[in-house]
This record gives C-alpha cells, sequence and structure tokens, in this order.
C-alpha cells in the first residue's frame, strides 16, 4: 500500500508528523506492507492533513486526518472502500480541478527529495530544451511568454534577463528571493517544500541564458523546511549532475547555495537582500545601479522571486505561447494565488490572470470562516490597498489594480469579516512600517512613526478632520519620497482605508461599540 502524507510545514502545523509514526504502527500491529511517501502540499489548507492512498482509479484523497482516524483510514485504505474523510480521486476534488496548474503541478504529487521523481513527472525538460537554444533564444523564450516578476513589481523577467545577459562582467550571479513576508503568502514555500527542482531547474536556465555560474537562494529563517528541502534538492541535483562544474549534456557550470536571513522584513527588498547576501545589515541600495548592472558583489545579477524561476522549466519545455495563451492584457500565464486570513477554504489556487477578486473569495474560498459578511481584502501583502465589495468585480491583472490604487503584490489574499475596525488595520500598517523600516530615508523612518501618533489621534476623536489632512498629506510625502516600496506603498493600505471606509476613522464607531 501506499500512503501519501505530506510533509509540508503547513500539514505538519496540524499533525502530519503524527499520523506517519501512526499508520506506521498500525502497519506493523496488521502486519501489513505500507509505504509512505511524503510529498509537498497540494494547498487545500482546510483539509490538512490530506493524506492519499494509490488505487487503480489514481490517487485518492482523505482529510482533515487525525489521528484517532487512522485506524478506520487504513481499513478503508485496504477495502478501497468508503469512509466520512473520503475525498474521491485527489485530481478531481472541484477545488484542485478548477485550477489551471502550470507552476504548481508537481506540488503535493512528487516526492521532493527525488530527483528521479521529478524528471519522471517532466521534470528537467525546459533546461534539456534551453541547452538547445543559444542565451538570446533563451530569452528570446522568456520575455513572449510575457512572464512578469512574480514576487510583486511585476517587471518583464524576459528584459530583466536581457540586460544582464548583455552587461559585460567577469562574473555574473543569480539570486533567488525568498524571503517571502507579505502577509497571507505562502506560495514560494509551498513550492519550496513541494518541488524544490522546478526551482533549481529555473535557476539553471537562467544561469545559462545570461553566462553566471553561480546562484544564491536567500530563505526567510521562519522557514527551515523549505531550507532543508531546498539543501536537499540542491545536494540530490548535484549527485544527478544537474549542478556542479559540467551541467549533464553541456558544457555549462552552475551551482547554487542557500543562505538564510535573520528576519527583517526590508530583506526581500533587492537591494536590501543583496547587502544582507555579502554579510552586511540589510540596508536598502539607491537605484541606479540597478542590481543587473551592478548587484551581489558588484557584479551583473538576475534577482527574481521563486514563483518567477519556478515558472521558467514550464514556459521552455512548453513554448512561450502555451504559456501566453492563458491571462488577460499585459498579465499573461498563471498566479498562484494565497487565499487566506478569515476564509473557508484557503489555500493554494493557481489561476490565470483575469478571474475576478469576487470569483475568488466568494466562490472559491466560500465567505468567511467565521460565517460573517465579508467586509474587506487585503491584497498584495501588508503594504497592498484594502478593497470593499464594491471592488469586487476588479479582475486580478496588474494593471487594473493599479488603475484602483492597488496591487496585486505577490498574491496574497487576505479576508476579514464585517467585525473588523478599519482605522486599526490603518495604524497596523504604520506600525508594521516603523518597526521594519531599514532607517536610511527620512519619510519612512520618522513618516511612520508621526503616522502612528496621527491614527492614535484620530481614533481618540481628536480634531478628527485635520488629523485626516495631516494623515493625507504625510502619506503622499511617504508614497513620492521614499526610497523603496516599504515606506512608498504603506500608504496604500492607509489610504484605502479611509477612502472606502470612512466611517471607521473617528472615535470608536458606533457599528463596533454596538458589536461589543
Ligand atoms: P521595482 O519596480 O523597483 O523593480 C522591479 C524589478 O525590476 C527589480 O528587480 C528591478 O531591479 C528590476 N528593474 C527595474 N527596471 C529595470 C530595467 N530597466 N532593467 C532591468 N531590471 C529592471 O520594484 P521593487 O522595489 O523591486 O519591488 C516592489 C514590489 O515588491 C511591490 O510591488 C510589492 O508588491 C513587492 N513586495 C513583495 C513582497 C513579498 O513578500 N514577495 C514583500 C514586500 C513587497
Ligand atoms: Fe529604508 Fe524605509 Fe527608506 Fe525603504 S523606505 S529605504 S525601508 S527607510
Amino acid at each position: 500500500l501506499k500512503i501519501y502524507i505530506p510533509r509540508d510545514a503547513a500539514a505538519v502545523s496540524v499533525g502530519a508528523d503524527e499520523l506517519v509514526s501512526a499508520f506506521e504502527a498500525q502497519a506493523a500491529t496488521r502486519k501489513l506492507a505500507i509505504e509512505i511517501i511524503r510529498p509537498g502540499s497540494r494547498g487545500l489548507l482546510w483539509l490538512e492533513p490530506m493524506i492519499e492512498v494509490a488505487t487503480p482509479e489514481g490517487r485518492v484523497a482523505f482529510g482533515p486526518v487525525e489521528e484517532k482516524d487512522v485506524a478506520s483510514v487504513l481499513d478503508a485504505m485496504v477495502a478501497n472502500g468508503s469512509h466520512a474523510l473520503r475525498l474521491g480521486v485527489a485530481e478531481e476534488i472541484p477545488w484542485l480541478k478548477k485550477q489551471t496548474r502550470l507552476t504548481f503541478v508537481r506540488c503535493g504529487v512528487v516526492d521532493p527529495r527525488s530527483v528521479e521523481d521529478y524528471i519522471a513527472h517532466d521534470g528537467y525538460r525546459g533546461l534539456a530544451r534551453a541547452l538547445t537554444l543559444d542565451s538570446a533564444g533563451i530569452i528570446a523564450d522568456v520575455t513572449t511568454s510575457g512572464l512578469r516578476g512574480r514576487g510583486g513589481a511585476g517587471f518583464p523577467t524576459g528584459i530583466k534577463w536581457k540586460t544582464v545577459a548583455d552587461t559585460k562582467a567577469d562574473r555574473k550571479f543569480i539570486v533567488c528571493n525568498a524571503d517571502e513576508g507579505d502577509s497571507g503568502t505562502f506560495a514560494d514555500r509551498m513550492i519550496m517544500e513541494g518541488d524544490p527542482f522546478v526551482v533549481i531547474e529555473g535557476m539553471t536556465i537562467a544561469g545559462i541564458a545570461v553566462g553566471a555560474t553561480k546562484g544564491y537562494i536567500y530563505i526567510r529563517s521562519e522557514y527551515p523546511h523549505a531550507v532543508e528541502a531546498m539543501n536537499e534538492g540542491i545536494a540530490a541535483a548535484k549527485r544527478a549532475g544537474y549542478l556542479g562544474d559540467k551541467i549533464r549534456g553541456s558544457a555549462h557550470a552552475f551551482d547554487l547555495e542557500v543562505r538564510v536571513g535573520a528576519g527583517a522584513y526590508v530583506c526581500g527588498e533587492e537591494t536590501s537582500l543583496l547587502e544582507s547576501l555579502e554579510g552586511r545589515r540589510g540596508i536598502v541600495r539607491a537605484k541606479p545601479p540597478l542590481p543587473a548592472h551592478k548587484g551581489l558583489f558588484g557584479k551583473p545579477t538576475v534577482i527574481n522571486n521563486v514563483l518567477s524561476f519556478a515558472a521558467i522549466p514550464f514556459i521552455l519545455d512548453n513554448g512561450a505561447k502555451a504559456y501566453a495563451d492563458y491571462g488577460m492584457g499585459r498579465s499573461r500565464g498563471t498566479m498562484p494565488i494565497q487565499l487566506a486570513g478569515n476564509i473557508k477554504f484557503g489555500g493554494l489556487f493557481e489561476v490565470a490572470f483575469g478571474i475576478t477578486l469576487g470569483e475568488l473569495i466568494d466562490d472559491i474560498g466560500g465567505g468567511t470562516f467565521t460565517g460573517k459578511p465579508v467586509r474587506a481584502v487585503q491584497v498584495g501583502g501588508p503594504l497592498g490597498a484594502y478593497f470593499p465589495r464594491e471592488l469586487f468585480d476588479t479582475p486580478f491583472d496588474y494593471e487594473a489594480f493599479a488603475k484602483r490604487d492597488g496591487l496585486i503584490g505577490h498574491g496574497g489574499i487576505v479576508v476579514f469579516d464585517d467585525t473588523v475596525d478599519m482605522s486599526k488595520q490603518a495604524r497596523f500598517a504604520m506600525e508594521f512600517c516603523a518597526i521594519e523600516s531599514c532607517g536610511k530615508c527620512t519619510p519612512c523612518r520618522i513618516g511612520s512613526t508621526r503616522g502612528v501618533e496621527t491614527i492614535d489621534k484620530i481614533r481618540r476623536g481628536e480634531r478628527v478632520a485635520e488629523n485626516i489632512a495631516v494623515l493625507q498629506d504625510l502619506s503622499n510625502t511617504m508614497k513620492f519620497g521614499s526610497l523603496c516600496a516599504l515606506g512608498g506603498f504603506t500608504p496604500y493600505p492607509v489610504m484605502s482605508a479611509l477612502k472606502h471606509f470612512p466611517d471607521d476613522f473617528g472615535p470608536v464607531p458606533t457599528r463596533l461599540q454596538a458589536a461589543e
């Protein structure tokens, strides 16, 4: 009996490791031969730990499974019979079936410790094709695919790679930004834990395209499972000849190393990350020069988010058009969207750009976990705008969100029900900025602290109209005067809260008093 029990941190946090021991113990007492495989998560987080068993019809899922269910689930597995927790063939679960999984196609399916399993599921085909092209050919594919930086800024990946390829230097670097710090986001973590080789393959292709022989993956310290998965993945790829002095089937050299951050949100900003990689405090560097010209150790550097690299193997394997055929406007391909916060069905939902916010929250997410009405959603992390229900017709698209003073960022959506106090959320944004500010520029360093004080005055009912004007003025100064996105984007949640939820600003709103 082949049983799949996820090793993803989300599944482990709700007892997946304990299930492994429980199944082993049950099998031992029954003298039943079982093989336990530990893939990543399929991303249906409310069903975790979601486990699967191989059957002639395909992999049948059960979830959420607790230790007390192990004996009966094992009975159902052996008999291929019914069980209250039986969800049917995993791939047929509607929540999964509705998705377009290009990047996450193997996540939750393959054994992330096995390069052979990766290859058996079409892995390293993108690299094989890349090796038949020259640098310009690879970059042309990436450009034509329309892929844009999935970290949040949405800069065209092909143009970034071309800039590095065209810059002359004795050494170049590839850096993967895995300092996923946005609230409600976990896609980078999930793919690193569930399919590390796709990230390794994407980075290798980038190295070949721009002429870099060394890459670094900078992972936040809060992701120990991802650190382990990437380290094990790198070791396995090396053993199999996919990393090292001579990549299998070519004369190219490429090697990778994992570096672990120390817990600063601002180290997700690319120049601050590079400072940290070089062994210094994570303080933002002024741009220009762009990292593409002068990045790590002063050398031309491709720095991309995990998801950008993870999209590359599909593009090279299936062709730029196959990717670009999905999406809308200038947002091509798919986006791994992360549904979080107060939501009934939270998890990873990869889908083509163009789906509306309302479809995501109401249809896919099933509304709030508490069952109360949705009042606000924050899209794009702690620096993203709050959207009210009136804007739920906004399609998931970089430009459509920007037009409504929002951003899709890294694809994280955090849902709030009608008990949320939006002035408190605005205060949180300013406070977060004050705590995480690197201190290099004044609008962010001082502005965020003054912002907290001003919102406190408004919340206490002190000269509300005047202080709202001060807050607006301060937000404008931060937006246009800050050196990086931390100070520059903090006004988005603040201003959107003020614009869409004005009733929450002033002395404790009557709505909330009534609730208390
Ligand atoms: P940016 O717009 O300054 O740059 C985007 C990327 O394009 C950078 O890598 C930059 O070096 C590159 N670039 C720009 N012009 C170029 C050119 N002419 N040639 C080659 N490369 C060029 O944006 P930034 O500050 O890097 O990122 C801001 C975004 O980060 C925000 O939109 C936010 O959504 C996101 N963010 C993501 C977080 C996460 O956890 N993933 C956390 C915080 C913010
Ligand atoms: Fe540092 Fe904030 Fe200025 Fe960014 S905006 S450089 S985090 S002080």
